[in-house]
């Protein structure tokens, strides 16, 4: 069974164009109460840190260093906003969650600030979801899906880095992923694979993204 989305070529090309706009850095934020005005589609990339959110904000934008990466976890530490302005949409980048080695005040403050934003923005669309592909869903992801379910804000899952695993791991885990996300509430059910590295994916993620300015 497939559980991966497909588009039409005319929602591809939606999605190209989309991502082919001059996407810019608007601002970073700490605290909730600095967060930007609630306009436009807002759309937001949430999962364990070190999972590849921020490479997956460049990889589709085709911005090397649009959101700052690193190999060290825990690099991403406030919400950081990403615009087109012509689109009326909004991608935010957040610190992930699930990183051991930072002080326990600064985890704790991320997961706060992550969590609270998360239950309460009104204009957040959708949430991807980034699950990395060795690894799986895991129960600090479980504890994000219970309080996006409870939020009834709609998250979608996106497997990251596929390129480190082989096609036959990946379809085992698309499996296994699609059987947790059917008895979630607010899951989307269709699966993205992502490898931000080698580009696979992204046309669907573009087409995805854009077809939620279209509803
Ligand atoms: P935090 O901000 O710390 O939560 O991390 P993040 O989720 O933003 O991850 P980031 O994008 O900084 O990437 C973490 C590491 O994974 C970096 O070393 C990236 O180069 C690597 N990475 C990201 N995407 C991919 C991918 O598709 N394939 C491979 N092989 N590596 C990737
Ligand atoms: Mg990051």
């Amino acid at each position: 069974m497939t559980h991966t989305p497909e588009f039409t070529e005319d929602q591809l090309e939606a999605g190209r164009l989309l991502f082919a706009k001059p996407w810019t850095f608007v601002t970073s934020v700490a605290d909730m109460r600095q967060l930007p005005a609630s306009v436009g589609v807002e759309i937001t990339f949430a999962g364990r840190s070190n999972v590849g959110k921020s490479s997956l904000i460049n990889a589709l934008t085709g911005r090397k260093d649009l959101a700052r990466t690193s190999n060290t976890p825990g690099r991403t530490q406030m919400l950081n906003f990403f615009a087109a302005p012509e689109t009326g949409m909004t991608l935010v980048d957040m610190p992930g969650y699930g990183y051991a080695e930072a002080p326990k005040s600064m985890v704790d403050a991320w997961t706060a600030l992550v969590f609270s934003y998360l239950r309460g923005r009104p204009n957040l669309r959708r949430v991807f979801l980034l699950i990395d592909s060795r690894h799986g869903i895991k129960q600090n992801d479980l504890d994000t899906m219970q309080l996006l379910d409870k939020a009834a804000v709609v998250y979608q899952v996106v497997l990251t880095k596929t390129d480190k695993i082989k096609p036959t791991q990946l379809s085992a885990l698309l499996d296994a992923t699609a059987d947790i996300l059917r008895k979630r509430p607010a899951a989307f059910p269709t699966i993205v694979t992502t490898s931000s590295e080698k580009g696979h994916g992204l046309d669907t993620l573009r087409a995805e993204i854009a077809n939620l300015l279209e509803r």
